[in-house]
């Protein structure tokens, strides 16, 4: 199978937690390669263009006005079925319906704040990384 890449964004609450080394721990322990990375604080305007697709949902202004509360961290990783495997990883948007050991699970406190966004396919794992990184901020010599 081809190398796949995914976006992961450690949101707002996984940073006030403190969190954002013991996640990028996992993620590297479950077999992704980091190929980009930084910490960013999203405007209101940033956070509504990367979910526009939500954009007609009643969740996007809480939504939105969370991903710019505070910094966040946007990860490109690439792994074989990464786009898959790191939605494993995570477990379900909503924490109490999240499988056991999953990240969600352990760490979020509700669907809103849910510690990480994974892409939800591979189209979307390209577009998404390139909303943060431009290609030549991604490195291909990683891992
Ligand atoms: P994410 O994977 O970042 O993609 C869209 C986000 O919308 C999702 O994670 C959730 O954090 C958020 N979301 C989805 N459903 C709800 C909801 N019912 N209420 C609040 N936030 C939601």
């Amino acid at each position: 199978m081809a190398l796949e890449r995914t976006l992961a964004i450690l949101k707002p609450d996984c940073v006030r937690k403190n969190l954002i080394g013991e996640v990028i721990r996992r993620i590297q322990e479950a077999g992704f390669t980091v190929r980009a990375l930084k910490m960013i604080n999203l405007s209101r305007v940033d956070a509504e263009g990367f979910y526009s697709v939500h954009r007609d949902r009643p969740f996007f202004g809480e939504l939105t006005e969370f991903m710019s509360s505070g910094p966040c961290v946007p990860i490109v990783l690439e792994k074989e079925n990464a786009v898959a495997d790191f939605r494993t990883l995570i477990g379900a948007t909503d924490p109490a319906e999240a499988d056991a050991g999953t990240i969600r699970r352990d760490f979020a406190d509700n669907k809103g704040q849910n510690i990480v966004h994974g892409s939800d396919s591979a189209q979307n794992g390209r577009l998404e990384s390139n909303y943060y990184f431009p290609e030549v901020e991604i490195v291909s010599n990683a891992g």
